[in-house]
């Protein structure tokens, strides 16, 4: 989703692109940026272009080296459509103040009525170009001995809704920056960094990511931060705080798909390291003991708890399911996952209560609403995120960090296999089940990454005979029983995402009573069933698919008669029924990726989708 990256110091446009194509796996359609050159005195420079970051630095040229003071953005467009015109810096009539702007302007429509009537020229369909007319009304009618950060202030006193916010003026030797509800940090750079060598710097970025390696400090900021940065430093409100650094820790991991032709697949085969990384230091060598630190309630206040809420979206969402039924499973906890955007807080929340988010980004503006609401309601809160620093894992300030890397391609794959195992973690962590049984789990969960390993050298040509399958078909069917339900949902939305195909998910047993209806000759039915309690009920469903014609993708372990009912059978690793959605998952990923690669698709950036999706 949009993200906004600045830079004061030396080569300030070639670190504003350098940072915006850091930020590109956000997912954007347009970018833009807008520099002040030392002694600058008239309209500010700016160049926007629809397409990607590679574009707009070809139409630059070069017509920005030697600014040192510059500001980026690349759009995901929600208010008006994706022109050259709508991307962002959105500049003042005189060309003398540009900003740039996530989120969204929820009383856009009144404060539209109130520019035109100040006689502004809109030249955009976009809420975020009113907030500069606004901004230029302030400065122009502020009393004498007013700042631009005081006018930028009233401006802001004016919005609704949600937003980040960075602006440079002629004349002004900083950036004004403001957030609220949309990711903003602050970074710092003194000494050597990548931008330019020996130096000192400040810049501001949706997120974390492009700082490391070129800033050497962080500060983050929170909701209602108002400040103006120079080269003297972080000005504020009076009394108010400014937002302390921190030293930054960590590289910066590359966008780069290395031996592999996309993101998608190298992430497919991190999954084992990232397993390796997300289990390690939370079991023990004797396999007796699984544990999550970081929480703020105990074990034994978990399990005095009334309930306990999941909160994320899409495959984060699918991944709780999961969880809550491992929870379900193995405590005696009341707990259910919810969609966040659904998230009927008022019901659910209360004392006693513990809500926890899951998220790759740790930005998802849904899942952070609906934590919010539950701390709102009375909720404890706590946090699984991959992203280290991420607005919800500090919001929260404790729970689990996912381990899973970076996750560039907009599809998530890795980071819901770990999520999957860290809400297994969080259930033994509660859970007070017979020493045996928890012996035998901890010990499929230490073979995990080596069963995930296996299953993806795994080469028979299934996965290519179910995809000619797939290839043509108007929509497809996933259906799984037990542990293997939820996890059919996530297997159609990958392949809804990257591939573009209609698919329905739904329980084995479900179908009969409705979906079997869309069944006809040659209908794809993708059909889960590890050899566990619900095989045999999988088998009636697959029969019942078959008979009217489907055309049956068996993923399964068991080699029995089962296997007579498919098409093409993708064999996988014997797990045990707990750890079955960690493996499983690998063929549906598969499927979903290579049939979007035959399609000739942008595997790693499909259509209208955000990796960080920051709008509600
Ligand atoms: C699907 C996908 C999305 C995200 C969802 C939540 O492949 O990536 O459905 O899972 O937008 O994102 P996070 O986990 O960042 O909160």
């Amino acid at each position: 989703m949009c993200g906004i990256f600045g830079c004061l110091g030396a080569d300030a446009a070639g670190g504003v692109l350098n940072g915006l194509r850091k930020l590109e796996y956000r997912g954007y359609d347009s970018a833009g940026l807008a520099a002040i050159f030392p002694e600058h005195d008239g309209p500010i420079e700016t160049e926007r272009t629809t397409g990607y970051v590679a574009d707009l630095v070809s139409k630059a040229n070069g017509r920005f080296d030697g600014a040192e003071i510059s500001i980026g953005h690349t759009r995901w467009a929600t208010h008006g459509g994706v022109t050259d015109s709508n991307a962002h810096p959105h500049s003042s009539n005189d060309g003398k103040i540009t900003i740039v702007h996530n989120g969204i302007i929820e009383n856009a429509l009144e404060l539209l009525e109130r520019v035109e009537n100040l006689d502004y020229d809109v030249q955009s369909e976009t809420d975020s170009e009113l907030i500069v007319h606004l901004l230029d009304h302030e400065l122009k009618t502020q009393s004498s001995g007013g700042t631009p950060l005081d006018a930028f202030k009233s401006t802001i006193s004016l919005l609704e809704g949600s937003w980040a916010i960075a602006v440079i003026m002629t004349g002004m030797e900083g950036i004004l920056i403001a957030r609220k509800g949309a990711p903003l940090v602050l970074g710092r750079g003194t000494g050597t960094c990548s931008f330019h060598g020996d130096c000192s710097h400040f810049c501001v970025s949706s997120d974390v990511q492009p700082f490391y390696g070129s800033c050497s400090e962080v500060a983050y900021l929170d909701d209602g931060d108002i400040f103006y940065i120079s080269k003297d430093g972080i000005e504020g409100s009076e009394g108010l705080r400014i937002p302390e650094f921190e030293v930054l820790e960590g590289v910066y991991e590359e966008g780069d798909p290395g031996i592999f032709p996309h993101m998608m697949l190298k992430e497919i085969h991190d999954q084992p390291n990232a397993l390796t990384n997300v289990l390690g230091g939370r079991i023990s060598a004797d396999g007796t003991r699984a544990e999550l630190g970081g929480f703020k309630l105990t074990p034994e206040q978990m399990r005095g708890l009334d309930r306990l809420n999941l909160v994320a979206c899409g495959t984060a969402y699918y991944a709780t399911l999961i969880g809550a039924n491992y929870i379900r499973q193995f405590t005696g906890l009341t707990v259910e996952a919810f969609r966040a955007s659904e998230f009927p807080a008022s019901e659910v929340c209360g004392p006693n209560t513990l809500t926890v988010a899951i998220s790759q980004s740790g930005e998802t503006k849904d899942t952070l609403d609906a934590l919010q609401e539950a701390k709102k309601n009375g909720s404890e809160i706590s946090s699984f995120c991959n992203v280290i620093g991420s607005t919800i894992a500090r919001m929260t300030g404790n729970g689990a960090y996912l381990y899973a890397g970076a996750e560039f391609a907009v599809a998530s794959t890795k980071a819901f296999t770990n999520m999957v195992a860290a809400l297994l973690l969080l259930a033994l962590t509660i859970s007070e089940i017979p020493e045996k049984q928890r012996k035998k789990i901890v010990r499929e969960i230490r073979s995990l990454p080596a069963m995930v390993s296996r299953q993806l050298v795994e080469e028979d040509g299934s996965i290519e005979r179910a995809v000619e399958i797939l290839d043509g078909a108007k929509s497809a069917i996933f259906i799984g029983r037990g542990i293997s339900a939820p996890l059919v949902l996530e297997g159609a939305l990958k392949m809804m995402e990257v591939a573009y195909l209609p698919c329905l998910a739904y329980p084995g047993g479900e179908l009969k009573h409705g979906p079997i209806a869309l069944i006809e000759e040659g209908t794809p039915v993708i059909a889960v069933a590890p050899s566990d309690s619900t095989l045999p009920l999988m088998e009636s469903s697959i029969r019942e698919c078959r008979t009217r014609g489907g055309k049956i993708i068996l993923i399964t372990d068991h080699e029995g008669p089962i296997t007579k009912f498919a098409d093409v059978v993708i064999q996988t690793q014997t797990t045990g029924n707990v750890v079955s959605p960690m493996v499983n998952v690998v063929p549906l990923q598969l499927l979903a990726y290579h049939l979007a690669v035959r399609k000739e698709l942008n595997v790693d950036r499909p259509r209208n989708l955000a990796k960080s999706v920051t709008v509600v």
